[in-house]
């Protein structure tokens, strides 16, 4: 059997209408906008207010609209990958309630937890399906409500996270371009350097660990950064190595949207210059599984057929890595 490539054939997003500026959380925390450009680049981010929506309402949102875009119905889908860190519930899986909500009765569907590599290792997950012609059509989505487990008392993580969703239709490809290449990594990160303490099998709900603030994402900033800083630039670097890219080749790096610094830091380890990087950090700060398809949904109309594309992501877990394709649309 002849392995086809996987393509992405259309993109999707959701972003929620509210914009939670530098200037609002300076009245919320010690702050200043000053600061919060500067260290990171963001200079506001999306919130969902709806207390009855969530991680699987903008999934969904971005899921139908990436379909439409491909003249897709939604009961031709096969699969449907969902990468989050903030699932509707702990189970069934959000990816089950945008099966539910979008109509896509014959797919199977689950969720993928890598914090902000998630979207990645969907992305490589699904197109093995492709690739292996066990799938036509996959719905990969990365979706995450970070409102939702943020401390808004915390000025070290509350300015840095938003909400937001992003999804890709994968095909199967009629020519050379598609998803080429990935190179995933794993460090378990024992020093629990970004992680949500309760809510999990260990530390379940009590009222002890709510008056902890222990549903909130805890983060020691400094060692994040350090590894974040290193791992990007060093796994999208070997990843161009391991493809014979120079920088000319490379059309655009669509880099995971965590911290300004971290993404020029990237880019100038591989050798490319500003305008070849998308960057939307300053519009909606760290949105974790959502980062990614949300730059490919801004950039869409500026990307060519046969555009070298690197995907590069590092997050919680430790979790990292990068995906070389070649734009399809
Ligand atoms: O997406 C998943 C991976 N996550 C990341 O990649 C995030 C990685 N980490 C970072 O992006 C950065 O470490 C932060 C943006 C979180 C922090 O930036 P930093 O340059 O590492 O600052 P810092 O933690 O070293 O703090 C410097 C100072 C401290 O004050 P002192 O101790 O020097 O007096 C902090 O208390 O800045 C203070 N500070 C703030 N000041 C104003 C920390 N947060 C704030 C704030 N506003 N929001």
């Amino acid at each position: 059997m002849e392995l086809k490539r996987a393509k992405i054939s259309a993109v999707g997003h959701y972003l929620p209408d509210y914009k939670l500026t530098n200037k609002e959380l300076e009245g919320m925390v010690e702050t200043n906008d000053e600061w919060i450009r500067t260290r990171t680049g963001i200079s506001e981010r999306r919130i969902l207010k709806d207390t009855d929506k969530a991680t699987a309402y903008m999934g969904a949102k971005a899921a139908q609209e990436a379909l439409d875009a491909a003249g897709v119905k939604a009961d031709e889908v096969d699969l449907i990958i969902l990468a989050t860190v903030t699932p509707d519930y702990l189970f069934p899986a959000t990816a089950c309630l945008v099966q539910n909500s979008i109509g896509a009765e014959n797919a199977f569907a689950f969720d993928l937890s890598a914090a902000c590599s998630g979207f990645l290792y969907a992305l490589t997950t699904g197109s093995m399906y492709i690739e292996s012609g066990r799938a036509k059509k996959v719905l990969v989505i990365g979706a995450d409500k970070m409102s939702s487990i943020i401390d808004y008392t915390d000025r070290t993580t509350c300015i840095l996270f938003g909400d937001g969703a992003g999804a890709v239709l994968l095909e199967a490809s009629d020519d050379e371009n598609g998803i080429i290449d990935h190179v995933h990594y794993t460090e378990g990160d024992i020093n629990c350097s970004l992680y949500q303490p309760a809510g999990g099998s260990l530390n379940p709900a009590t009222a002890e660990t709510v008056a902890n603030k222990d549903h909130f994402i805890k983060q020691d900033g400094k060692a994040v950064f350090k590894k974040a800083t290193m791992g990007m630039a060093d796994v999208s670097l070997e990843i161009m190595e391991k493809n014979d890219l120079d920088p000319e080749d490379v059309a655009w790096l669509v880099p995971h949207q965590a911290n300004l610094r971290i993404i020029d830091a990237t880019a100038r380890r591989m050798g490319l210059s500003n305008e070849k990087v998308m960057i939307n950090i300053n519009k909606y700060g760290n949105t974790t599984a959502a980062t990614i398809p949300l730059c490919l949904y801004d950039w869409k109309d500026q990307l060519n057929k046969g555009d070298n594309i690197i995907l590069s992501a590092f997050g919680g877990g430790f979790t990292w890595g990068a995906i070389y394709l070649k734009w399809a649309i």
